[in-house]
């Protein structure tokens, strides 16, 4: 049986056979999220996480383009400025997500679409993805818990490179480092996703919970205080000159000035 909740066009979600899926569809702005998207992703999360047909998620964008990442111009009019917001819940509900969950990514994946992906248990990429994580940039820092599972997955010089310069990496590097699990063509990754949700859901949920709750265990404690300790100095340089430098040269498309913050 197929159900789907009730969510904003910019975020469809059904369930079939066990697996709910959450498909990013505002494609005319790159899929860039917007707080009404997180507030939907996050309640998805929560009805995932409560409902028993429900034993895998998988979240995919579109075979052109995963994320832009935050809608700029969302934040500037909605800044997140308590951890109540919706992007911070929901990167605290998929964070701690307990049963598994599969993303299938395609074309750029930037910001919290690189990010969210660090908390996914399985991740399939078109050979056009493109991950960045352009934060410094933006005149803001690292969330997700990314600026401590970044250079714990890919080691210190490289996440440097991501995190300090920005610089993006393609979908090779991205399966050489163990963010993402393979490489499909773009027209393949989503039927890819589904197969292997649909494999999870046949397995004991009990199982799945506890196997993934143990594998999680090392990190859960650092990955929750250090995803409040990002999200307050995220949330305070949001306000702050060289990110409004940033977002302001976004809207009017010109390249940012720093020189004077
Ligand atoms: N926030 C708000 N709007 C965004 C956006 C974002 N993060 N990313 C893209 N858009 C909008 C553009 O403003 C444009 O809108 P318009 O058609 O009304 O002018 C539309 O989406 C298409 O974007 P465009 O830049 O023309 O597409 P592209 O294919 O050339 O490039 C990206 C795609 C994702 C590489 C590029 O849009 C990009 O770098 N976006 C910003 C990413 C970013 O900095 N995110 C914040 C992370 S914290």
């Amino acid at each position: 049986m197929t159900t789907s909740l009730q969510t904003p066009p910019e975020i469809l979600t059904h369930v079939d056979a066990g697996v709910m899926t959450v498909t990013l569809n505002r494609v005319d702005k790159k899929n860039a999220i917007t707080s009404l998207m997180y507030a939907a992703m996050a309640d998805a999360l929560e009805a995932a996480n409560h409902d028993p047909a429900v034993r895998v998620v998988v979240i995919q964008g579109h075979e052109s383009i995963f994320s832009a990442g935050n809608d700029i111009a969302d934040f500037l009019k909605n800044p997140p400025s308590t951890q109540d917001a919706p992007v911070f819940r929901f990167l605290r509900g998929i964070s701690s997500f307990p049963k598994p969950l599969v993303a299938a990514v395609c074309g750029p994946a930037v910001g919290i679409g690189t990010t969210l992906l660090l908390h996914c248990d399985l991740v399939y990429a078109g050979d056009n993805a493109a991950f960045s994580l352009p934060f410094v940039n933006l005149g803001l820092c690292p969330e997700a818990a990314s600026s401590f599972l970044l250079p714990q997955l890919m080691g210190y010089p490289r996440a440097a490179e991501a995190l300090l310069l920005g610089e993006p990496f393609l979908a090779e590097t991205a399966l050489e480092i163990g963010l993402i699990n393979r490489i499909v063509p773009p027209t393949e990754v989503n039927a890819l996703a589904q197969r292997q949700a649909l494999k999870l859901a046949a397995k004991p949920l009990t199982s799945l919970l506890e196997t993934k709750r143990l594998m999680k265990k090392g990190n859960a404690g650092i990955v929750s205080e250090r995803m409040a300790e990002e999200g307050g100095s995220f949330g305070r340089m949001l306000q702050e000159p060289a990110a409004r430098e940033a977002f302001g040269a976004f809207m009017e498309k010109r390249r940012p000035d720093f020189s004077k913050v």
